[in-house]
């Protein structure tokens, strides 16, 4: 199997994980808003975010943990979201690629999911921004 290396492998195995999250009893009702929408207009800002992580290429300029924050407030994610995350992400990963990028891919996705769930158990204080309006 081919390692990641390009932004196209980043796009083939994001579409393999939606594919598989929007299919998920744990997972479905976070993502029911996309699979509704579509992945088209999310998939270049995933993109961006995994290239900028993984093959220092990308300009990812969001501010995900503002996103998963308003999330979390819609859908009170547990541990139980976190864990199902990652494992459909890692056997995403592993379906499809086999290398030294991939195996970053699901490392470095672990560690960002524990520290998101991490800082989500947090407050929220006033430290709000950054949410886009689409969650207002
Ligand atoms: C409980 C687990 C998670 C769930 C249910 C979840 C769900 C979602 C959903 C539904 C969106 C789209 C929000 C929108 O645009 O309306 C999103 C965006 C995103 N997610 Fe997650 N996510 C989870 C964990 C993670 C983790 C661990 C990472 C990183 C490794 C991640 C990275 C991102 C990024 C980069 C965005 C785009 C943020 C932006 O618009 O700039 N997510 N997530």
């Amino acid at each position: 199997m081919p390692d990641i290396s390009t932004r196209a492998d980043l796009e083939v195995l994001l579409r393999h994980f939606y594919g598989r999250a929007f299919a998920d009893p744990v997972l479905e009702p976070a993502f029911e808003t996309l699979a509704v929408i579509g992945v088209e207009d999310h998939l270049p800002v995933m993109c961006d975010f995994w290239e900028t992580v993984l093959l220092r290429t990308g300009d990812y300029r969001g501010s995900a943990f503002a996103v998963h924050r308003a999330l979390h407030g819609r859908h009170g994610f547990t541990a139980l979201h976190f864990d199902r995350w990652v494992e459909l992400w890692t056997s995403s990963v592993e379906d499809l690629f086999d290398g030294d990028v991939a195996r970053r891919a699901t490392r470095e996705a672990a560690k960002i999911a524990r520290a998101m769930h991490r800082r989500l158990l947090e407050p929220a204080g006033p430290q709000t921004t950054g949410v886009p309006s689409r969650f207002s």
